[in-house]
């Protein structure tokens, strides 16, 4: 039974292929439209899941959207009438929504069929159900707390819900604008972080602040038995979008959302590229210190409903991997499992899970233990890529090929290693990923200079194989897909010094050879040589949607000045040896 997930017309567009309910292949359409972020009708991502499984789009029997425009309508309504400068905007909204709807025929003309060929089911998931979904049904749990939470979605911020076989109970919505994700926002882009997206990028600049503004920012946060609300005075209005555009031809935008009384309180807002003050970092420190208190709250209200050990986590804040980290010690739940797509692609897997399971009443057979699963490349296809891009390079056999990888990382350099099925979700997992040593000084500024282009304050992840993880982090719970910072031992800092933060934590990958057997050699191959498990792990990009076909990856290396390219059996060096 074929059925196709879609996130579309929101931020992330992706699409998702499950058969049986085993994901088949997923993809983001910013990986092959090279647009970050898209939220536009995702047509080359469902035209890569079916080609991918070799049918048509007249096979498919159900097509799953992340999205249903009529959920919590009550509520979004209520919203409009107290906000009337807010009522056109609301009406224009559930015109382009009522437009979007129409899968089939968005598939028709995609591929040109005649919409009466598709004999397919169409359902719509409420936003949150899908995040959910998208963690619990990968989980090989029969039983376990969900939570999922964002900026908004379908008119919510946060869900929670008892899972419990097929089953997702929803126990509580938080309805705009109260909303952590639009806190969170609104704090990165008052200190000049503007895009969507950034998120991320201040969760780093964090450690380095200090609590000055602490009691100042805890006011715009008040916390409900088991919720919370925004006092909305720091806030501009924001329409029940809660400030995320996507614009027509899919890009997306996010209005300012901080209010005058932020400027009053805090000073002038930082513009982007300028020097970041201490009161930046004082403020981003705040900002991830309420965050966090927010969601353990939430969390161990959640516990006291649902009782036991499993965390079932999504939603674009779910990638906030240091309050990931913490929960362990701050909550009764032991283990996690987060869908590595943890943000708005993932509605896709969700979606398409949910149908299966909730709707078609299918049994739970299958379990994601791997986020491999977009599109890969034959040797033929890269060296054909190779000799059009007039690179040198020479072709090695398997052990070959990790001795001359991990000679090159022990030397210091810098390796576009690009491998197997594109991962999904926004972290590079092995297969599309930049590789050094993590020892090495000078290796942070060595990367930024040649190639990322990061900001100074943001760290690089370690990727450790799975058994090492005790010996050098502080907490054993693994982190398979880069979703957890746990703080290193004192012993190791030192070893690892080029992804040490500055409070002393890694945002870990935990690599098994079950889940990548390739990856895990090289780690393995790298360690006999250094006593080191564990190397550096960037992704394989420069300011652009992470590399998805050979022909990008090579481009990337030529342009950039990384030492080495491996791809697939071929290791190209920039001097040509
Ligand atoms: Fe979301």
């Amino acid at each position: 039974m074929l059925i196709l997930g879609l996130n579309m017309f929101h931020a992330d567009a992706s699409a998702a292929v499950v058969d049986n309910g085993k994901i088949l292949f997923a993809v983001a359409e910013e990986r092959l439209n090279r647009r970050k972020h898209f939220g536009g009708f995702p047509a080359l991502a469902v035209k890569a899941c079916l080609d991918a499984v070799g049918a048509k789009i007249t096979d498919v029997q159900h097509v799953a959207v992340g999205q249903d425009s009529d959920a919590n309508l009550a509520k979004k309504v209520q919203y409009a009438l107290a906000n009337p400068a807010k009522i056109l905007n609301f009406i224009k909204m559930r015109q382009r929504k009522e437009a979007m709807r129409g899968a089939r025929s968005l598939l028709a003309r995609a591929f040109d069929v005649d919409v009466r060929t598709l004999k397919f089911q169409e359902h719509h998931l409420e936003h949150h159900i899908a995040h959910i979904a998208s963690s619990y049904y990968c989980s090989p749990w029969e039983k376990a707390a969900g939570f999922s939470y964002d900026g908004s979605g379908d008119f919510v911020s946060t869900m929670t819900a008892r899972c419990e076989g097929n089953e997702i109970q929803v126990l509580d919505r938080v309805y705009l604008p109260h909303s952590l994700g639009s806190f969170y926002t609104m704090i990165c882009e008052f200190i000049g972080y503007k895009k969507y997206g950034d998120e991320g990028k201040v969760m780093g600049l964090a450690p380095y602040g200090k609590d000055t503004y602490l009691d100042e920012i805890k006011k715009i946060l008040a916390l409900r038995n088991g919720s919370f609300q925004l006092n909305m005075s720091y806030f501009k209005p924001l329409g029940s979008n809660q400030g995320m555009q996507v614009l027509p031809d899919g890009t997306v935008r996010l209005a300012r959302h901080f209010s005058e009384k932020m400027e009053k309180l805090f000073g002038e807002p930082r513009e982007p590229y300028t020097e970041i003050t201490q009161r930046d970092m004082d403020l981003a420190y705040a900002m991830q210190h309420c965050f966090e208190e927010v969601f353990f709250h939430l969390l161990n209200d959640l516990h006291r409903r649902v009782p036991g050990e499993n965390l079932a986590l999504a939603g674009g804040c779910a990638l906030n991997s240091v309050a990931n980290g913490k929960l362990f010690f701050r909550t009764p739940f032991r283990r996690t499992w987060i869908q590595p797509a943890a943000g708005d692609e993932g509605l896709a897997i969700g979606a398409a899970l949910h149908t299966y399971h909730a709707v078609l009443k299918q049994p739970r057979r299958e379990q994601m233990d791997h986020a491999y699963l977009g599109p890969e490349f034959s040797e033929a296809q890269i060296e054909s890529d190779l000799k059009s891009a007039g690179a040198k390079y020479q072709r090695f056999d398997r052990g070959p090929l990790l001795e001359t990888v991990s000679d090159e990382m022990v030397k210091g350099n810098v390796v576009g290693w690009f491998q197997g099925r594109m991962e999904w979700g926004p972290r590079a997992l092995g297969n599309r990923s930049i590789v050094t040593h993590p020892g090495l000084p000078n290796m942070k500024d060595v990367l930024n200079a040649r190639i990322k282009h990061r900001e100074w304050f943001r760290p690089f992840a370690p990727s450790i194989l799975a058994e090492a993880q005790p010996e050098y982090f502080e907490h054993d719970h693994p982190s398979p897909y880069m979703l957890h910072v746990y703080k290193i031992r004192p012993d190791k800092r030192k070893h690892l010094c080029a992804v040490n933060h500055v409070d002393d934590t890694g945002r870990l990958q935990t690599v098994t050879r079950e889940e990548n057997p390739l990856y895990y050699d090289l780690i393995q191959a790298f360690s006999r040589k250094t006593g080191l498990p564990v190397i550096l792990n960037t992704s394989f990009n420069e300011n652009e949607p992470i590399v998805c076909t050979p022909r990008e990856a090579i481009d990337c290396f030529q342009r950039t000045k990384m030492d080495a390219l491996a791809i697939g059996p071929f290791v190209a060096r920039k001097d040509g040896t």
